[in-house]
């Protein structure tokens, strides 16, 4: 750990009440290439479940489908958890759905006034503007999960985004001024505490009940359900109506000509939100 981090292991484990989550390894760096390549080679050298790498700055931050994802300096929450989680590798993209409805609990608790809504699989938006992705990578011992590294990038002090992202992007301290122009920035750690403290409820429930442990709770803040949406596969591009996440945290969509097809991953645009009309 550097001292120029903000975030410090002292300050996110002020008050932290976690079993699991947070404890073990608990890394805090200035700069990182990348939360979640350090926790996956920690991961190969028998870090424990729970363990977190957090940073003031990514510089190759990875973003969902080969993208990039940029984090400006002390100014957003850029963190990863290793999970070594009691589930079926087919069922792994639920940690992604937990960490969701995790990140959407946490700005309930931290953030008065926000109503963030969980665009499938792995972004939090306000309104038009996405403020958090999620991006889960999993690894395997033989036919069994070994881990799954969830990491997270939440725009939390942002008041400007470079040009590319400007009417892309939201950061929750943005949103909070609309409403309260002299709104207090915000306490990263908290906000990393608080989402530690319902990760660990969710993991916990999701590996005794399954996906029924939080379903009500996720469609409930989906912003993807019962709407038209686009559906860039691999084969093909195509539009439908999204029905719901089945038992493997997987996309139903019927389609226009009548088809139902069951989305695994890729790219789903939700018309009417962030630039698909
Ligand atoms: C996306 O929306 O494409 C997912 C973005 C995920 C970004 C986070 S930031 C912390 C962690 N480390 C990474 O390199 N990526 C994830």
């Amino acid at each position: 750990m550097t001292d120029l981090c903000a975030l410090t292991p002292e300050s996110i484990l002020a008050g932290l009440s976690t079993r699991w989550a947070g404890r073990g390894m608990l890394l805090c760096a200035r700069e990182l290439p990348s939360t979640n390549r350090l926790l996956k080679e920690l991961a190969k050298q028998n870090a424990p479940h729970g363990s977190v790498a957090v940073c003031d700055h990514q510089t190759a931050g990875k973003g969902r489908i080969g993208r990039r994802w940029e984090t400006p300096a002390g100014e957003a929450l850029t963190f990863s958890v290793l999970l070594r989680p009691r589930l079926e590798p087919l069922k792994a993209q639920l940690c992604t759905l937990a960490a969701a409805v995790a990140v959407t609990r946490a700005i309930g608790e931290c953030c008065p006034g926000l109503d963030p809504r969980i665009k499938w699989p792995n972004d939090l938006v306000l309104g038009q503007g996405k403020c958090c992705g999620i991006l889960s990578e999993m690894g395997m011992a033989g036919n069994t999960l070994d881990y799954v590294i969830t990491g997270v990038g939440l725009n939390v002090n942002q008041l400007s985004f470079p040009r590319e992202l400007e009417d892309k992007a939201v950061s929750l301290l943005g949103e909070m001024r609309r409403a309260d122009p002299a709104a207090p920035a915000l306490d990263r750690a908290v906000l990393l505490r608080s989402f530690l403290t319902h990760m660990e409820s969710v993991m916990d429930a999701l590996e005794t009940d399954g996906f029924e442990a939080f379903r009500s709770e996720y469609e409930a803040a989906s912003a993807t359900i019962g709407r038209q949406v686009q559906v860039l596969a691999p084969a093909e591009t195509y539009t439908g109506l999204a029905l719901g996440i089945d038992d493997t945290g997987a996309l139903l969509v019927r389609r226009e000509n009548g088809r139902n097809e069951t989305v695994l991953c890729g790219d789903v645009s939700v018309r009417g939100l962030m630039g698909y009309v």
